[in-house]
């Protein structure tokens, strides 16, 4: 029989007592709040036109993955005389600790962000083209890209070289996006976020339905 101490008894016991006390339900849950490496620009889109876009784009593209089931990525730029879509242009270098080891390692091949400075021709006219227009105003645009998530899906727990924009044009409650140790949710009602992926971080869909955002990478 363990001889346990009678301190740490006490000690527990009277934290649990004080957990219990305390109520954690909120409905600021579903709401976005900034945190260490999530904020909110002043920049703001309309919600309507980004889902408007979101279609026409969808319907004249050869798609990477399927967005509609919630896996896939559109490129909206790319290096100027290639198509964008290359293996290497929808992936790129980060580092992650994979198993047991706890050993961060390094994955893929640096990309060149600042690179990716065209706009794709054929999306000239939808909304997106605005969007890219605004962001490239305030800071420095590579690779954007349209970025699906399905439900009950997330990607790896890793860290990027570069910061990302995000813009949901389709979300719901349970998807959310860690960063270190915060985590929050960002509505699609046309607001515009930095996500500091050069912490480790993660996007996760707990929700039914599945999730679009734009990315856009700011070069380092
Ligand atoms: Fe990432």
């Amino acid at each position: 029989m363990l001889n346990v101490d009678q301190g740490t008894q006490d000690a527990d016991r009277a934290d649990l007592t004080d957990w219990m006390a305390q109520d954690l339900i909120t409905d600021s849950v579903a709401n976005f709040v900034e945190g260490p490496g999530l904020k909110r620009l002043g920049l703001r889109f309309d919600i309507n036109e980004l889902q408007e876009a979101l279609t026409q784009v969808m319907a004249r593209t050869e798609l990477v993955g399927d967005i509609a089931a919630g896996f896939g990525v559109i490129p909206l730029t790319r290096r100027p005389g290639t198509d964008g879509a290359s293996d290497n242009d929808l992936s790129g270098l980060y580092w992650l600790r994979a198993d047991d080891r706890y050993v961060e390692e390094e994955k893929e091949e640096v990309v060149d962000e600042a690179a990716f400075s065209e706009f794709i021709p054929d999306y000239a006219d939808t909304y997106f083209a605005h969007v890219h227009e605004e962001l490239t105003k305030r800071v420095p645009i590579g690779r954007m890209r349209i970025s699906s998530k399905g439900l009950y899906n997330c990607n790896s727990w890793h860290r990027d070289p570069e910061p990302r924009i995000h813009v949901p044009i389709i979300s719901n409650p349970g998807s959310l996006f860690v960063v270190n140790h915060y985590v929050t949710h960002m509505p699609a009602d046309g607001s515009v976020y930095f996500a500091d992926t050069r912490g480790y971080h993660m996007a996760m869909n707990g929700g039914l339905a599945h999730r679009v955002h734009i990315v856009a990478a700011i070069p380092a």
